[in-house]
């Protein structure tokens, strides 16, 4: 770990400002669907309360475009929270201004206050610096534990570091870190990535990046169409971003070059008439896709494919589901791969799982716990491991 950490530095007394990743899904009613990433905070929360820190939480919940928008008030995380460590979490409905400078005044040591929605600025999004400023009267020192917004360069991620001496990483983002950068500098081969999800365009960088250091890629997803139109494959109604279609065949091609069949495709795929439960689907072949059908899953002989080439890996990482998850008729490629991660770590491998659906998918089938690591970052953990530099790290102290 090149940045200092939170075991660095000398909490007792002081007032500690964390950036934490409240991001949290909320049903229809605003109850906590999933509190992963509360929980993943903890150990930062309460290892700074027991060293005697007051501590000041700030972070966003969805986007409210700079707009009080009481349907994202990050309130029901303060008394989660507050569930969580068994001590109340104060909260303040705001997160600069005259109430919050009272709520942060009379805080004791050890004591936590969570601010209101950071998004409820545009000031925030725009890292605009006088917002920043205000939201640095509220510390002593500056941690970061939000991994999942650490590819964001906003208010409370990073321009707010640049105004503390002392800014370093929570113990979440550490491990994240940690992780991740493992796998790209030091994984257990065979090294293979599972990419899936809708859009081709938010993996093409992934891709281009992991095909230095993977064994074989196999895709699934709606990204794989492009590949397939690159192939002059029929893709009948199936998405396809046809402006991407030219790198996907590139990138194809240097698979290829360099190391046979680096990158695995679907072999067949389930076909339905529309993306909905109800709708006629069938099972066809790769490039048996006509006019009317749209790829929705993989099929049977891909997810014996690929679950063939996992048996056999050390190092998995996973991103992206393998068909429309959401539709039970079209989650069977997706569960299946989900079941044979978890298979192979029992057995030894690494398994890193980022990326919301695919961390959905293990949670709804009461696999979470049996993978190595699952990744509290959707966009960050893409954006590492495609190898960019995150703000919200970069910012932060060296060791
Ligand atoms: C996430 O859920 O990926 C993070 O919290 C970042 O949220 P954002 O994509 O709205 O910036």
């Amino acid at each position: 770990m090149l940045k200092k950490t939170l075991s660095d530095v000398e909490l007792g007394g002081k007032r500690v400002l964390m950036r934490v990743d409240f991001n949290v899904p909320l049903s229809k009613d605003g109850d906590i669907v999933d509190d992963t990433r509360i929980k993943a905070a903890l150990p930062s929360i309460e290892y700074a309360a027991g060293a005697g820190a007051s501590i000041v939480l700030m972070s966003h919940l969805g986007r409210p475009k700079g707009k009080k928008d009481p349907e994202k008030s990050l309130k029901v995380v303060a008394y989660r929270l507050g569930e969580l460590i068994s001590c109340p979490v104060k909260f303040v409905a705001d997160c600069i201004g005259p109430a919050v400078e009272e709520k942060t005044r009379g805080l004791k040591p050890g004591e936590v206050l969570l601010l209101e929605n950071a998004r409820y600025y545009s000031g925030e999004t725009e890292n605009d610096p006088e917002f920043a400023g205000r939201l640095a009267q509220w510390g002593d020192i500056y941690v970061n534990d939000a991994f999942g917004t650490a590819h964001r360069a906003h208010a409370s991620t990073e321009g707010v570091a640049r105004l503390f001496d002392t800014r370093v990483a929570g113990f979440l983002m550490e491990k994240e870190l940690a992780v991740l950068g493992g796998l790209l500098t030091e994984p257990k081969r065979p090294f293979i990535a599972v990419l899936g999800g809708a859009k081709v365009s938010t993996k093409i960088g992934l891709i281009a990046n992991l095909l230095e250091r993977v064994d074989r890629i196999l895709i699934g997803g709606g990204m794989a169409f492009s590949f397939f139109k690159a192939m002059g494959l029929e893709v009948g109604d199936s998405l396809v971003d046809d402006e991407l279609v030219p790198l996907c065949g590139e990138l194809m091609n240097k698979a290829g070059r360099e190391k046979e069949k680096q990158i695995y495709l679907p072999v067949d795929c389930i076909v339905a008439k529309e993306a909905r439960e109800d709708a006629e689907f069938k099972t066809v072949s790769t490039g048996d896709i006509h006019g009317g059908w749209m790829g929705v899953d993989i099929g049977e002989k891909t997810i014996d494919l690929f679950h063939e080439e996992l048996k056999g890996a050390r190092t998995v990482f996973w991103n992206g589901p393998m068909g429309i998850f959401e539709i039970p008729s079209f989650a069977g490629g997706t569960r299946r791969i989900a079941r044979t991660i978890a298979e192979i770590t029992a057995s030894g491998a690494n398994t890193v799982v980022g990326g919301g659906d695919s961390v959905a998918a293990l949670n709804e089938m009461g696999l979470a716990g049996k993978v190595t690591h699952l990744s509290t970052g959707g966009g960050a953990s893409l954006e590492f491991m495609e190898g960019k530099e995150l703000p919200g790290v970069a910012v932060l102290e060296n060791k």
